[in-house]
Parts: structure tokens; C-alpha cells; sequence
């Protein structure tokens, strides 16, 4: 276990970021800010490299899956970086029939349905993740002061586009076989979280200062049925990069139910959606855990003075908890004037 000693978090290059000590529960003097998604279609920066590139092989070009995760930091002045790929890309490396369709999302060719499905998943080889690590290891290269945030998909989100094939809003097939057949379930959560725990060590390792575990689609289950099927499975996860020490958030989708037994798989900072005020999410943490969040991506669309009043509301409310990471509740709209997150993150700064 341990970091490299040339690893950004121990030879001194981001120990005191911003981003970094708020994880970590403490007040730097302005508080860190990100976005979920804010590499992507909102820059047109970005639709330019992406022309003609297919979104899983951009993410396996370390070149340009690097430049990808360096512009919003240029463009917008953010505090953290986070690597340019996708939650499905380490399905893709261990041999998936996987593809983003755009405007739809992660498509998987031959549904995981079955015992028999379960049992003939590939094995990821570890030297696939080799782009991935190389996309990480340049970006971190070129980022100095600014940490880079690696994430991967927890099991329970990326086992539903296993089961379900493709995007679903209801999940239904994915929480069928949880109830009908919950050894082929765990089967399958079990060598989801095998190959995201690989694509989260290595992304560490290459220079990632902080790890995110998406569970963008746990708000659906209940909490009887998250603490049964899933926890043990995102636990598994957290707990393979304990030893390297690096803060671990973990973040869903309409999860105001879920926030405690998700903090228990041993997360070390909680996203919160637009949901719930951070001062109502920190109560029902017990006043103990980081918090990243919450403005609502709608509030981009809203003009600068209804976005500012918001955002100071958030920011009032963020200081109930130990720290606070401000980030949207959900991921950048695409259709997102870049101006006003570049205006957003400048407010943040003067708070
Ligand atoms: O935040 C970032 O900028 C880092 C990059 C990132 C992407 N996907 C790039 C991407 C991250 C962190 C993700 C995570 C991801 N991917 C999640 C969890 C976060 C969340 O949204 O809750 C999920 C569920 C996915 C799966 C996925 N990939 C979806 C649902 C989509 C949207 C499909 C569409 O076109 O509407 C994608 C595609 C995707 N992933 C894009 C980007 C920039 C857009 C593709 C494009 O530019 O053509």
C-alpha cells in the first residue's frame, strides 16, 4: 500500500489545496469549487478536438483525454481537475461490447441477465488500463498545484446499464434480479466493483488526488434494498483505496434517504444533490462528514442574480458542515453559457 513518493499528494504539490484540505475538513480561506461534468459539450473548445472522435475512443487517447480535462481548469479557474472518461470505460478495457450513443448514453450490446451471463464476464487485464493511467499521468504533469480528481462508477450504477442494456429510468430489471436471484446479483456487483476498484487504484496511482464514486442512480433503491445489494459492494470499493490515503466522495442522484448508509461504506466526503440544503444533509450525517455540492444546474439558466442569491444560500448552508466543496447537484448541462460558470466560480472565489 501507499503513494509513490513522487505522488502529488505527499511531494507537496497539493497536501494544502483548497479542494484537498475541505475534503479533508477543513476551512481553507476560499472555499474550492468544481464541476461535475465540466469538461465536455458545454466548451466549445472541446467540441473542436472531439470532431470526428467517438466519446470511448477519446477517452483512450491520452492526449487528448488529458487536453479535454486541462480546459475547463484554463477556461474557468476551478480547483480541481477531474479526468476526462467515462464510468464505462473500464468495462470497455476488460472486453465489454459497450458504446455511448450520443444523446442516449452507455449502450451495452449483450445484456448481463443471467447466472450463466454472470459467470462468463471477462477478467480486466490490468495492463488495459495502461491509457487510462497515461491520460492521468499527463494531466497530473501539467496541473502543478491543482489536484486531479479520479472517479469511477460504484457497482450498482454501472451493473443497471450491465442488466438493463442501456439507460433506464426505473432500473426494473436490474432490482428484479437483486430480489429473484440475489447470488447471480452479488455475482455481478462483485466483479463490477473487482474492475472499478482496478480503475480507481490506477488513476490514484498515476497522480489522482482525491477519488469520486458516482451512484448517480442509487436514489431509485430503497434504503432497505441499498443496504442489502449495494452497500457491500461500494464498501468493497472504498476500502481497496484506503491504504493510499487519498479523500473519497461519493455522490448520487436523489439520495437525501440514502446519505448515512452511504457515508458508511466509508466514504470520506458526501456529494449532495440539489435535493436537500446542505445544512439538513449535514444534520443527518451527525455533523461528521465533508460535504460537496449542491447548486442546482437549473440555476445556470436563471441569470446572474438569481444564481448568486442561490449560491450564497448554498454556501450559508455548507458552513454548518465540517467542509464544504462546492460543485453543482448533477453534472453541467451541455447547453451551459461557459460565461456563467466562469462567473460562478469567480463569485465562489470572492465569498
Ligand atoms: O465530469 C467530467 O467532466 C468528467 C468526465 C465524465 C464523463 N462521464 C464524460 C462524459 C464523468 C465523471 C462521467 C461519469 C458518468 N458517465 C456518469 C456518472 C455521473 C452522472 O452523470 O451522474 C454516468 C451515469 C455516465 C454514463 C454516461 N456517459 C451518460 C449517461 C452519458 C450521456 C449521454 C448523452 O449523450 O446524453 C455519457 C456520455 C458522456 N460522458 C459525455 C461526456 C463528456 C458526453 C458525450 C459527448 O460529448 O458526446
Amino acid at each position: 500500500g501507499g503513494l509513490p513518493a513522487t505522488h502529488p499528494l505527499v511531494d507537496g504539490r497539493t497536501a494544502s489545496a483548497p479542494l484537498v484540505r475541505a475534503m479533508r475538513g477543513d476551512r481553507p480561506s476560499t472555499p474550492p469549487v468544481w464541476f461535475m461534468r465540466q469538461a465536455g459539450r458545454s466548451l466549445p473548445e472541446y467540441r473542436a478536438v472531439r470532431a470526428g472522435v467517438a466519446m470511448l475512443d477519446s477517452c483512450l487517447r491520452p492526449e487528448l483525454a488529458s487536453e479535454i480535462t486541462l480546459q475547463p481548469i484554463r477556461r474557468h479557474g476551478v480547483d480541481g481537475a477531474v479526468l476526462f472518461s467515462d464510468i464505462v470505460v473500464p468495462l470497455k478495457l476488460a472486453g465489454i461490447d459497450v458504446d455511448i450513443v450520443p444523446g442516449t448514453g452507455p449502450v451495452v450490446a449483450a445484456p448481463v441477465r443471467t447466472a450463466a451471463d454472470v459467470a462468463s464476464l471477462p477478467d480486466l487485464d490490468p495492463a488495459a488500463l495502461a491509457p487510462v493511467e497515461q491520460a492521468a499521468a499527463l494531466t497530473v504533469e501539467q496541473l502543478g498545484g491543482v489536484p486531479l480528481i479520479g472517479f469511477a462508477g460504484a457497482p450498482f450504477t454501472l451493473a443497471s446499464y450491465l442488466v438493463e442494456g442501456g439507460p433506464s429510468r426505473e432500473h426494473l430489471r436490474t432490482k428484479a434480479l437483486m430480489h429473484a436471484d440475489p447470488e447471480t446479483w452479488h455475482a455481478l456487483a462483485s466483479w463490477v466493483a473487482d474492475i472499478t476498484l482496478a480503475f480507481l487504484r490506477g488513476q490514484i496511482l498515476a497522480g489522482a488526488s482525491a477519488v469520486q464514486l458516482f451512484d448517480s442512480w442509487a436514489g431509485g433503491l430503497s434504503l432497505a434494498d441499498y443496504t442489502e445489494f449495494v452497500a457491500p459492494h461500494s464498501a468493497r470499493v472504498l476500502a481497496g483505496v484506503a491504504d493510499l490515503g487519498v479523500p473519497r466522495v461519493h455522490f448520487g442522484v436523489g439520495t437525501s434517504e440514502l446519505l448515512v448508509a452511504m457515508r458508511d461504506t466509508g466514504a470520506d466526503v458526501i456529494g449532495v444533490d440539489h435535493r436537500l440544503p446542505l445544512d439538513e444533509a449535514n444534520r443527518r450525517l451527525g455533523g461528521t462528514t465533508p460535504l460537496q455540492g449542491n447548486i442546482d444546474p437549473a440555476l445556470l439558466f436563471a441569470g446572474q442574480d438569481a444564481l448568486e442569491r442561490h449560491t450564497r444560500r448554498v454556501l450559508e448552508a455548507g458552513r454548518a458542515a465540517p467542509g464544504h466543496v462546492v460543485n453543482l447537484g448533477h453534472g453541467v448541462p451541455p447547453d451551459t453559457d461557459p460565461d456563467v460558470l466562469t462567473r460562478l466560480v469567480e463569485f465562489v472565489h470572492q465569498q
